[in-house]
């Protein structure tokens, strides 16, 4: 098992599908999780189905202020170690129809909070020598879907970002990366057409979607010294969908 217990890790969109798991799995090998997202009653659910090595603070990640007051928060704990850079948000429409609102909202949730964050973290990792971010990027960051220009922008943007900040840390003990899931079983996926759940299922040699505790074990390994020799890359994690 991997072994976590020396680490403290600021999950965010910690009350969704794929977060949840997240909290949990590096809950079970001992991390200190700090679990941020917009609703603190679900926060404080979680909280409480793991137990007192976690913490939560609701935010809105978009907020100026937001990666300050998580540092602050963080502060008792011995600082963040590990980022897990995991809120997203979907607001589809072919482009032709997609207002600006729309674009720079998801732009703003999955690409910029996520830079900001990392920005205000870096000083610590690097005093420290030591640090992991992992990014939530999407197979839609690397090959586009129609209907979401702004989303696969943010994801992709996510990767391409990624890849710099590796660069600029990577003698500092910090690793940066991104897991890049298909089609997982999230509230973000329940309420696709079950025409469209059909297509995506006929495009995955496993024929099935993937679960949120297939994303959060490798999110595992990421935030492990296990993973130390590998930065700046996306890892795939879709059943087959995208072979690489
Ligand atoms: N489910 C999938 O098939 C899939 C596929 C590829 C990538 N992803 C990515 O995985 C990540 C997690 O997705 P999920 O499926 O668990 O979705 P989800 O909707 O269940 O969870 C996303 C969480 O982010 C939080 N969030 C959204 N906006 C926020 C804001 N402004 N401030 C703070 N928190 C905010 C939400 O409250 C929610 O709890 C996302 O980045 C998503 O893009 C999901």
């Amino acid at each position: 098992m991997l072994d976590l217990t020396q680490r403290t890790v600021l999950i965010t969109g910690a009350t969704g599908g794929i977060g949840r798991a997240i909290a949990k799995t590096l809950y079970a090998q001992g991390a200190t999780v700090i679990l941020t997202d917009i609703n603190q009653e679900r926060l404080d659910g979680l909280v409480q189905d793991l137990g007192e090595r976690a913490h939560a603070l609701a935010v809105n990640i978009t907020d100026k202020e937001a990666p300050k007051s998580l540092l602050k928060f963080s502060e008792p704990f011995g600082g963040i170690d590990i980022l897990i850079n995991n809120a997203g948000i979907t607001k589809d429409t072919l482009s032709m129809r997609m207002t600006d609102e729309m674009w720079n909202q998801v732009l703003s949730v999955n690409l910029t909070a996520g830079f900001h964050l990392i920005r205000e973290l870096l000083p610590q990792m690097m005093k420290k020598r030591w640090g992991r971010i992992v990014s939530m990027a999407s197979i839609v960051g690397v090959i586009g879907n129609l209907g979401q220009a702004n989303y696969a922008a943010s994801k992709g943007g996510l990767i391409a970002m990624t890849k710099s900040i590796a660069q600029e840390v990577a003698s500092r003990g910090i690793t940066a990366n991104c897991i890049a899931p298909g089609f997982i079983a999230t509230p973000m996926t329940e309420n696709l057409p079950d025409n469209v759940k059909q297509a995506m299922l006929d495009r995955i040699p496993m024929k099935r979607m993937g679960t949120p505790q297939d994303i959060a074990n490798v999110v595992a390994f990421l935030a492990s010294d296990e993973s130390a020799y590998i930065t700046g890359q996306t890892i795939n994690v879709n059943g087959g969908m995208l072979m690489l």
